[in-house]
């Protein structure tokens, strides 16, 4: 087969690569559409230009002749644009019912939609942030939510968006959405939030993952200390890049949607409350536990609890490599 039919072709002007099964009928449509329109323009403006010189008003006394019109030529007119618009309908319809339709195999991954990254949960309990690793030729469903990060900062609505699979559903608080896709091809894509949902929208971008399926299964197993080669620092290092702490932390004293990290340990933070705290080992595990505890002053209250999705071996880790920040 082509690999335009297989989804797998390069980007286009207008489209990005193909990496997903919905992309080759997806992709069809739209070039179809896109032919009609300019042949349609084409033929339109080109007849208009060309009767508007050929029947122009030639002497001041001449008058347009009577036009009865012509029943023939209207029911050409309006049955042939009618039978495009059906026979569109129907390609685009089969292709709707075929992506609101998972097959019954399908992997299931949930994906919740926080202010503002993407949390990746697998039935194994791994949990990823920003990142969705998925193996290549399986049907993947993803049901989807928006969860608030806490009770006064609501959830809102997202969009999970995956250009090169040519999928793309609304992310809501309160209900679940699903959609699913069978990637095609080994490689990273872009996952976007689609849907304006404040201020942190534009950072909501992530990467799907396509990997091998015993890549698949490595990348599964849980994330451990290798005390072999690096150090707890390191390993703290590597939790705070998977965990997604990046999205809100920056270590060069920059600020995001959450404090710099860097050179906190052992000083002074000053709270929402107007009392300052020790930034010491406890202070930075209740932060990651039961991050509302202690709002540090000129920032929201927006990070969610990571109790429960980090082990005490990368919560160390995370301390340690605070700790090593200065
Ligand atoms: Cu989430 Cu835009």
């Amino acid at each position: 087969m082509p690999s335009h039919l297989l989804g797998n072709s390069a980007a286009t002007f207008w489209l990005p690569e193909q990496a997903s099964t919905f992309a080759p009928s997806h992709d069809w449509l739209f070039y179809f559409i896109y032919w009609v329109s300019v042949i349609a323009f084409i033929g339109l403006m080109g007849t208009m230009t060309l009767f508007a010189i050929k029947y122009r008003r030639k002497s001041a006394d001449q008058r347009t002749s009577p036009n009865e019109g012509n029943t023939m030529l209207e029911l050409v007119w309006s049955a042939i644009p009618g039978l495009v618009f059906v026979f569109i309908f129907a390609v685009g319809f089969k292709t709707y019912i075929d992506m609101a339709a998972p097959p019954a195999n399908a992997m299931e991954v949930r994906v919740v939609g926080y202010k503002w990254f993407w949390e990746m949960r697998y039935p194994n309990g791994t949990t990823l942030n920003n990142t969705l690793i998925v193996p290549v030729d399986t049907p993947v469903r993803l049901v989807m939510s928006s969860e608030a990060t806490a009770p006064e900062d609501p959830a809102v609505l997202h969009s999970f968006f995956v250009p090169a699979f040519r999928t793309k559903r609304d992310v809501l608080p309160y209900r679940y959405t699903v959609m699913w896709f069978e990637a095609t091809k080994v490689g990273e894509y872009d996952i976007f939030c689609a849907e304006y949902c404040g201020a942190g929208h534009s950072k909501m971008i992530g990467k799907v993952v396509v990997v091998p399926q015993d890549e698949f299964e490595e990348a599964m197993k849980p994330d451990g200390w290798d005390e072999e080669t690096e150090t707890l620092a390191e390993f703290g290092q590597r939790t705070f890049g998977d965990a997604g702490c990046t999205a809100c932390h920056s270590t060069d004293g920059s600020k995001l949607v959450g404090p710099p990290l860097n050179g906190i340990y052992n000083h002074s933070v000053s709270l929402t409350s107007g009392e300052s705290v020790t930034a010491d080992e406890n202070y930075i595990r209740e932060s990651i536990m039961d991050p509302q505890a202690k709002i540090v002053a000129g920032y929201p209250p927006s990070m969610p609890t990571y109790a429960g999705r980090l082990t005490d071996q990368q919560i160390d880790g995370l301390i340690e490599f605070i700790k090593s920040l200065q």
